[in-house]
């Protein structure tokens, strides 16, 4: 499988800097952080885009023209970029959850697959959330919820979003800021 190639993703990445930054630390909270990101989860959701698994009107009129091997380009030159630490302030419920998902509801620690410090897993294309917004990650957990997000392979993360609450989740994405 082709891995990318870092120099010719930074020259097909002058389309992307308006929205996620030159170096993918984005520009506005609507917009999800690339740096630092899983490259093959990013490659998988470029092309989920394409297909349409993923929808977003705006990304998926940016990947209409892009070939496989522009996708993995793209993504390994955001995954080399650094991320920023997130900035914002812990909480005891989001950091409870965070760490030890709830067993009396049967959710799974996000720990287990985003990681302590909020990285992911790359190789298993587990996205890192560090860097991320309150109101991107938000956006994202609601999707996943109401199933408007639905290229979770086999509802990894639908089957946890449905039983979190509405405070579940802001007590949970805040903390992620703070990693
Ligand atoms: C999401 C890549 C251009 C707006 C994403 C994601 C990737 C990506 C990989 C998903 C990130 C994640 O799941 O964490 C790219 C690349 C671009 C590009 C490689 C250039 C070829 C743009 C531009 C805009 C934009 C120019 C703004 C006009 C967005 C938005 C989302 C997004 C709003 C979030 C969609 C949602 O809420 O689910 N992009 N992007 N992107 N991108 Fe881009
Ligand atoms: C994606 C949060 C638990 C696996 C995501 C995203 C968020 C998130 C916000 C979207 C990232 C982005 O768009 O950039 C959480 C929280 C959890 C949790 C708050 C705990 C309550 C887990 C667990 C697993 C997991 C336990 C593994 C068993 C994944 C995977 C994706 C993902 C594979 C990417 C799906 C795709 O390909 O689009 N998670 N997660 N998550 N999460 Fe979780």
């Amino acid at each position: 499988i082709y891995q990318g190639d870092v120099a010719a993703g930074k020259s097909k990445s002058a389309a992307c800097a308006a929205c996620h930054g030159a170096d993918g630390n984005s520009l506005a909270p609507i917009y999800p952080v690339l740096a630092g990101q899983s490259a093959n989860y990013l490659a998988k959701q470029l092309e989920d885009f394409k297909s349409g698994d993923r929808k977003d009107p705006v990304m998926a009129g940016m990947v209409a023209g892009l070939s496989p091997e522009d996708m993995h380009d793209l993504a390994a030159y955001f995954a080399v970029q650094t991320t920023k630490a997130g900035t914002g302030e812990t909480n005891e419920a989001g950091h409870k959850l965070y760490i030890g998902g709830d067993s009396t509801r049967e959710i799974a620690a996000c720990i287990a697959c985003h990681g302590v410090t909020g990285k992911g897993v790359k190789q298993a294309g587990f996205p890192g959330l560090t860097g991320q917004s309150q109101e991107y990650l938000t956006k994202q957990l609601v999707s996943f919820r109401d199933g408007t997000r639905n290229n979770d392979n086999n509802g990894i993360m639908r089957n946890i979003a449905i039983k979190l609450s509405d405070a579940n989740i802001e007590a949970v994405t805040q903390y992620i800021t703070s990693l």
